[in-house]
């Protein structure tokens, strides 16, 4: 079975399908999400299924603006001014889920706490505005896989477990959000480095707060294996083996380069197409240019990271 890949004509149609529980795939700035509707057992669940993903993994909810996250959470003064400096937009914020927020018990996976984001791209805003009700989304892709920036990605790894993508084309972002957790005791821990650099959360609130995570289980997708393509992946190069696909940055040209003009956030918006392009290709081993860690190098070195252990 193919998917049916949509335009904006099909945004009543994929209401309708995730107000009956169903899933849809839709596009977001960052990357392209698996959505249902966050208080339905069964569209939660179909989510798990299609990607494949551990139950262990809890989901980010995305919500129409701070009012519609509000009843879902706990937001103090700092959640409150991170959304409103970055809402919408790249931003999750990890915070006290209400104990009536009528929430799919799966999303949290067993933490206390929900993740919430307020996406910017118009297409999901619009269906956001049409459902009425908050949607769980992970990323479109199966667990462990390389995310999807494009519908097509979406279709390549899914495509024969859900029955519509929503094409929004390509995500500008192209970097999953960047996650950041806030503490009862006043600390935070960014639990994913993204398109929302350190310095701009540490500007609102405070670098001296800033608590390390306190490992795995707060932030159980963040598994050292993850983002990965189908071959083995060699990072820092300095040129191509015989049998690798080049990432090149820029002075370093490769087979396909993530910004020949070394623009950061370039590469980040072409690094997941980059490596479908290399996963594709005959090549049997895929290598990639060192890619500097200031701003959202950070984040790109981090997928990069995980993309090859
Ligand atoms: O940009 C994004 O965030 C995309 C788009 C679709 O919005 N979504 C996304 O979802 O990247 P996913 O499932 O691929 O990654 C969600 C991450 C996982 O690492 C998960 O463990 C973490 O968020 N997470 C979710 N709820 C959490 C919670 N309550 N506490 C800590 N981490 C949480
Ligand atoms: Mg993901």
């Amino acid at each position: 079975m193919h998917p049916r890949v949509a335009g904006p004509e099909a945004l009543a149609e994929a209401a309708a399908v995730l107000r009956d529980g169903g899933i849809v795939a839709v596009p977001t700035e960052t990357v392209y999400g698996l959505a249902a509707r966050a208080d339905s057992d069964a569209g939660v669940a179909a989510i798990f299924r299609a990607k494949g993903r551990p139950s262990f993994n809890p989901l980010i909810v995305h919500v129409a603006d701070r009012a519609a996250g509000e009843p879902l959470a706990h937001f103090d003064d700092r959640a409150r001014e991170l959304a409103a400096a970055f809402w919408p937009g790249a931003l999750t914020l990890v915070v006290p889920r209400r104990a009536n927020a009528g929430l799919a018990p799966a999303i949290s996976a067993g933490l206390p706490t929900v993740a919430l984001r307020c996406p910017a791209h118009p297409m999901m805003r619009a269906l956001l505005a049409e459902c009425g009700f908050p949607l769980a989304a992970p990323s479109a892709n199966r667990s462990g896989a390389i995310s999807p920036t494009s519908a097509a990605h979406v279709a390549a790894s899914l495509g024969a477990r859900i029955g519509l993508i929503l094409d929004g084309g390509v995500c500008v972002a192209g970097l999953e959000s960047t996650i950041v957790a806030l503490r009862d005791d006043g600390s935070w821990s960014l639990l994913r480095p993204g398109p929302i650099v350190r310095a701009q959360i540490a500007a609102i609130l405070g670098a001296d707060r800033e608590a390390t995570p306190t490992g795995g289980i707060e932030a159980p997708g963040q598994l050292a294996s993850h983002y990965a393509p189908s071959k083995p992946l060699r990072l820092d190069a300095i040129s191509a083996e015989s049998d690798e696909f080049l990432i090149g940055f820029g002075d370093l040209s490769g087979h396909t380069s993530l910004s020949q003009d070394g623009n950061l956030a370039e590469a980040a918006a072409r690094l997941y197409r980059c490596l479908h392009e290399a996963d594709a290709a005959t090549s049997t081993r895929i290598a990639v240019a060192r890619v500097p860690e200031s701003g959202i190098g950070a984040a790109i070195n981090d997928r990069l990271r995980r993309a090859a252990s």
